[in-house]
């Protein structure tokens, strides 16, 4: 059975906004968590996705499912941890109440990625399938440098071997929850997500092509950016419905 698991337990506080990012609309009125959560009810392997968020917003997001999400796919709304590895935890747990069977697949992904597409999905779960862990990626286009005080570069790095990593990130279930029982509390503060995790116990990591456009919303400059990819998309859609219906 394959799982998806969106990670929107953050407060978003780059974005400096009065409430989380994840809930700041896009088009139409949809909050940025909805646009995210549609690829995955429509994804087809998908049949049950877990959804975890802060306590403060677990009625809200309730509601918001109410409005958006229809009821052929299972949505299971609850709270996530006090950073985002707590609430990798979290989800790890309710997998566990659900009696996941251990060659699961899980796929998890950022709530404010709003553009990640059924086709990444979908090569995501197969090459987890395949390989056991699976994250999306593309290669870096800037230059990254070094600098130790912020001021001066200290040291450039070979970018034909960097690449940026993304989500999903997406995993047989039995082997991520070893890994994090293998990881102690500690060594969680640092780890960045799930991929870095397996990384960090020697666990082969499969590289899945992600996108420049399946971007995460951080801050107000991000926010423009993912309003215009949603009104290119829009744009895109349009024309695809008109010449599929013979319009002009
Ligand atoms: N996340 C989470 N639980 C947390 C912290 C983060 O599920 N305790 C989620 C966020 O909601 C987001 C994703 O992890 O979907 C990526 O994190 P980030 O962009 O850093 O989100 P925030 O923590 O909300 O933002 P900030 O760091 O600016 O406060």
């Amino acid at each position: 059975m394959v799982y998806g698991a969106i990670l929107a337990g953050g407060t978003g506080s780059r974005m400096g906004a009065e409430i989380p990012k994840q809930f700041l609309a896009l088009q139409d009125g949809r909050p940025i968590l909805i646009r995210t959560l549609q690829p995955f009810l429509k994804c087809p392997q998908i049949e049950h996705i877990l959804l975890a968020v802060h306590a403060d917003w677990l009625a809200y997001t309730k509601r918001l499912l109410h409005q958006w999400a229809p009821k052929s796919v299972v949505v299971t709304c609850f709270v996530g941890g006090s950073d985002r590895n707590e609430t990798m935890g979290c989800i790890l747990q309710e997998m566990d109440r659900l009696c996941a069977a251990p060659d699961s697949i899980l796929v998890t992904h950022d709530g404010v990625r709003p553009f990640v597409t059924v086709d990444l999905l979908e090569r995501s779960i197969a090459a987890a399938r395949q390989y056991g862990a699976a994250i999306a990626a593309i290669p870096a286009v800037d230059t990254i440098a070094q600098s130790e005080d912020g001021l001066t570069v200290s040291g450039l790095l070979d970018r034909s071997k960097l690449i940026q990593v993304q989500t999903p990130q997406t995993f047989q279930f039995g082997l991520l929850r070893q890994m994090y029982r293998r990881t102690d509390a500690q060594q969680l503060v640092n780890m960045t997500d799930a991929g870095a995790i397996c990384v960090a116990q020697g666990q082969p990591v499969h590289l899945v092509t992600g996108s420049r456009l399946n971007l995460k919303i951080t801050t107000p400059e991000d926010l423009k950016m993912a309003e215009w990819i949603d009104h290119i998309m829009a744009d895109d859609e349009r024309h695809l419905q008109s010449g599929r219906s013979g319009k002009a």
